[in-house]
């Protein structure tokens, strides 16, 4: 049984209202002595002309359910407390027999959802603002999933504009083949910046740029077999970074394959008569919706970044039917997404509001700094990777020398800090990218969760719990605190969607932790009394299958033994 959703149905039914309207205004009291649930009725005061605090106290009188040991009125609050014993069977029952699958639901049944995430650029490094997109965007893919939604994670490389016409510009020039080989991103990041240099003290260089992408639009062979050549190289070092992740993408579609569809696109958006030529420039003006204007093709005849942006949310909404399409990108891109949905929505096509720009903050260095350049270079993510797994390694060493496998223990420790450190903050915000604190086993961290759940792991091969006829009646009250958490998993996993925010969960995850480690510390579970230890062993039992289930979905794997 699910409780609040219960009681929610209880209320909505003396207040003849919806359910759901119901269930999202309740609330989990501060205290635990003030009920586990509580019911707001301000809002109610003007619909019923009576004071909040009557409403609370005739819904009192009027809700009378098995499930409900008490209700008590707390000035505008109608507080409720369950029936400890049966919530406790309810709830651990169903983790026992849901398994990987409690906290699962069919929200999203039937419905499918688009996110852009991850969207590195070709021919430079993979930063940490696109880390941070894979692992934001793959969390809420786990989360969505989880709730029934098909999802389709797309890859919008930036694989087209006008720096191809550079980079060509330069290989042509500078660039050795074996280099090319041997150290791909790295070596057109140099010629990148060498092009810049030189261009510095020989203009005429930009021209030549410039008529290589023109050549490149054109189709010219020399031009698209560099790109292509370029770009194979650079998806197969993103996918070393996708491997360690473990993350994986429905299609790879980046910004060159709309290309075909970019001439089309433009003649929809000349026909529906909401653009208008500026200085040469076709622009789409939005001053009178307060923002600056969307450039769709500059003076000299090339599309741009927002053109091809406008023909892939077209193409998608036509190929995948979504009922939401969520970019997972910086912050430091509202306001183009401000724009593109604007333009998608004045060409008439209504679900330009199904559109969500997913927004995340920047990482800072120790010092406050932001984190991608150190002294002005370049931070390479596949090396941040490296250093943070042999961390991991040096700390097993130190910990348990014993341990097999310790290389993929290390890799799955080191991938694990790097993706909780992200998701334990509000994405919004900004970050400090901190590694030693990442790592570290104490703490709000990844490591932290899995070193619980692996000692909950331990204690579990000592004995298994085998049959579950259990006395929950034998629960203290800390007990029963943990099961409460257990029982809110489903709203833990709703919030983080809805709102699209990982760390909503994260966060439950370390209560949870924090929880089961103090219990634990209190209360000995292998022990004579047997039906104690059985109690116990199917707290520990539930705890650890709530703790994986929801690491899984942050896509952390829960280690057995570390
Ligand atoms: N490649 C872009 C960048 O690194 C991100 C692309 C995001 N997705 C999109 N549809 N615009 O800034």
């Amino acid at each position: 049984m699910n409780f609040k959703k219960n009681i929610a149905a209880a209320i909505a039914n003396q207040l003849k209202k919806k359910e759901s309207d119901i269930f999202d205004v309740l609330e989990v009291p501060p205290e635990p002595s003030l009920g586990d649930y509580a019911f707001p009725c301000f809002s109610l005061a003007k619909e019923l002309k009576k004071n909040p605090n009557q409403i609370a106290q005739e819904l009192a009188d009027k809700i009378k359910a098995q499930f409900i040991a008490k209700t008590a009125v707390n000035g505008a609050y109608l507080n409720f407390f369950v029936d400890k014993s049966k919530l406790s069977k309810d709830v651990l029952s169903a983790i026992l027999q849901k398994k990987a699958k409690y906290g699962q639901s069919s929200e999203g049944k039937g419905k499918t959802i688009v996110i852009d995430m991850s969207s590195p650029n070709i021919a430079k490094p993979f930063g940490i603002g696109h880390l941070r997109s894979t692992i934001i965007g793959n969390a809420l893919r786990n989360l969505l999933k989880f709730q029934g939604y098909k999802v389709i994670r797309v890859n919008h490389l930036g694989d087209w504009g006008t720096q191809f016409g550079k980079l060509i510009t330069a290989y042509r020039k500078w660039g050795k083949p074996a280099l090319l080989k041997k150290n791909s991103i790295d070596y057109l990041l140099q010629l990148y910046v060498k092009f810049h240099d030189e261009s510095e003290k020989k203009p005429e260089l930009e021209d030549e740029a410039r008529a290589w992408f023109k050549k490149l639009e054109d189709g010219n062979r020399e031009a698209l077999s560099l790109w292509k050549e370029f770009k194979d190289l650079s998806i197969r070092e993103f996918k070393k970074i996708y491997q360690l992740l473990g993350v994986e993408f429905e299609a790879y579609s980046g910004e060159s394959f709309y290309n075909k569809e970019l001439a089309g696109t433009i003649k929809i958006l000349e026909k529906s008569g909401i653009t208008e030529m500026s200085e040469g420039a076709l622009i789409v003006n939005l001053e009178k919706h307060s923002l600056p204007p969307a450039i769709l093709r500059k003076s000299d005849g090339a599309t741009v970044y927002m053109t091809r942006d406008i023909a892939a949310a077209i193409y998608r909404k036509k190929k995948y039917k979504f009922n939401k399409m969520l970019y997972e990108v910086g912050g430091e891109q509202k306001l183009h997404f401000l724009q593109l949905f604007k333009v998608l929505e004045l060409l008439g096509h209504s679900w330009a509001k199904d559109c969500v720009h997913i927004d995340h903050g920047l990482y800072l260095g120790k010092d406050g700094k932001k984190f991608s350049t150190r002294k002005g270079k370049t931070v390479f993510m596949t090396h941040v990777l490296e250093e943070t797994i042999s961390l991991a390694c040096k700390i097993i060493e130190e910990k348990n020398s014993k341990l097999k496998m310790k290389d993929k223990l290390a890799k799955d420790i080191g991938v694990g800090a790097i993706i909780f450190g992200d998701l334990c903050n509000d994405r919004s915000n900004d970050a400090i990218f901190d590694i030693d604190k990442f790592t570290s086993f104490e703490g709000e961290t990844g490591p932290y969760l899995q070193y619980t759940n692996a000692r909950l792991c331990s204690i579990l091969r000592k004995k298994k719990l085998t049959n579950t006829k259990v006395d929950y009646q034998l629960y203290d009250e800390e007990e029963q605190e943990i099961v409460k958490h257990l029982g809110r998993f489903s709203d833990a996993i709703a919030d983080s969607s809805r709102q699209y925010k990982p760390h909503i969960l994260a966060r439950y995850l370390l209560d949870l932790a924090q929880m089961v480690n103090s219990y634990y510390a209190t209360h000995q579970v292998l022990q004579d009394d047997k039906k104690i230890e059985k109690a116990r062993l199917t707290l520990i039992t539930t705890v650890k299958q709530v703790l994986a289930n929801g690491l899984g979905l942050l896509g952390i794997k829960a280690l057995e033994q570390m």
